[in-house]
């Protein structure tokens, strides 16, 4: 294999090449970086005071991962009965979970409710209507629209409502019996813009200021996921995003709030290396395409949003161009374009790097492709 990549630790791509050089598992596999993911852990949350880690286990749901999140403390956000199944069965206790999706399942929240969690998120009257029958006195956070430029991954338009009617729907679940604890918000996924925390916090200021003025207090300030990591390009630091998120809170909030994270991203992202076959290749025109066993459907769905990933070989051969697609037989299977690698054989192994986030929890199985096997090293 080539050196360390300059953004991966000695230690991890160590740890990496010797499980490679001693495991006869089947290729492909992501492998996950427990010590990364411990890293991360111990500085997510670390420069936000009064704060509280939930890992929105949508990033990674696989059993040995949340096993270790457990082990460490954390919290989890989750959105489905699925995701509360696995941490059900790991005895993890309701106070540390959370539901942030605005719009839940009648499945999810049969589940959810006699389990004990007693936090969600909403946008929308029906909503309301929907909790006051499932889950009575619960405690709520409404869904605020802020900006999502420069995330990588936006996620503002499905979801979440404007100053105005934010107020409305916090005073309409007072009026319905619901528990208004306070809002909540995502700068979008990959956020790489400290403006989108700013502006957001301003307009979560400016709601509880309103809601004061109805008679609801706020106990609670989510401030969602979106802290980006290392892809292709350099990214703001945790620490740099949580300084200025702490000044504005300290200008804009009393200091008793609480103030929930979702990490998901952040917290196994760069902790994952998919190790993937060179399948093929071929000249088509004036592209040289390379395939290998993992693909968009089963694992790097992401990269037809755009995310980018680094690539890594053990070639010593001349860099060239390579438009890089996945085992399927469709033709969406492409998972990028323009890159410059060594040129490989068939037969060698790629890694792909940055990949233990929304790549195996996307996956399927179309084309009768294995979903890669998760393994904690
Ligand atoms: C409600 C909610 N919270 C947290 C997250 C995690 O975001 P990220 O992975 O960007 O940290 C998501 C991602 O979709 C989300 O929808």
């Amino acid at each position: 294999m080539e050196a360390t990549p300059t953004f991966v630790s000695k230690k991890t791509w160590n740890k990496v090449l010797n499980y490679i050089a001693s495991s006869d598992e089947a290729l492909p596999y992501l492998l996950i970086d427990r010590d990364v993911v411990r890293e991360k852990v111990s500085l997510i949350g670390r420069h936000i005071r009064n704060s509280r880690v939930f890992y929105a286990v949508k990033a990674h749901p696989d059993v040995e991962v949340l096993k270790l999140l457990n082990s460490l403390g954390v919290g989890f956000e989750i959105a489905s009965e699925g995701e509360l199944q696995i941490l059900a069965s790991l005895g993890v206790a309701p106070e540390r979970i959370i539901t942030s999706n605005p719009v839940k399942t009648f499945k999810f929240l049969d589940r959810a409710v006699p389990y004990g969690i007693s936090y969600y998120a909403f946008d929308s009257a029906v909503e309301v209507d929907k909790l006051v029958r499932y889950a009575p006195g619960c405690n709520v956070y409404v869904r605020l629209s802020v900006p999502n430029e420069g995330s990588e991954w936006p996620l503002s338009k499905k979801f979440g409502v404007e100053l105005d009617e934010a107020a409305e729907l916090l005073l309409l679940a007072k009026r319905k019996g619901l528990n208004p604890v306070g809002v909540t918000f995502h700068v979008g996924s990959q956020c790489n813009n400290v403006y989108n925390w700013s502006t957001a916090l301003e307009k979560a200021k400016e709601l509880r200021e309103i809601a004061e003025q109805n008679g609801i207090s706020f106990s609670v300030l989510n401030i969602g996921g979106g802290y980006p990591i290392h892809y292709t390009k350099n990214v703001v630091d945790v620490e740099t995003i949580e300084k200025k998120i702490d000044r504005a809170l300290a200008k804009k909030f009393p200091k008793d709030l609480e103030v929930f994270i979702e990490p998901g991203r952040a917290v196994v992202g760069d902790a994952g290396v998919f190790v993937a076959t060179v399948i093929g290749k071929a000249r088509r025109g004036d592209e040289n395409w390379l395939y290998i066993d993992v693909g968009v459907f089963n694992g790097l769905m992401e990269s037809i949003g755009g995310i980018k990933y680094v690539y890594v070989v053990g070639s010593r051969n001349e860099p060239e161009r390579w438009t890089i697609a996945g085992p399927s037989c469709d033709s969406f299977d492409v998972i990028d374009r323009e890159v410059t690698l060594r040129e490989p054989e068939v037969g060698n192994r790629i890694l792909i790097l940055s990949s233990g986030a929304y790549t195996i929890s996307y996956a399927s199985e179309f084309n009768g492709f294995s979903i890669p096997k998760t393994i904690l090293i």
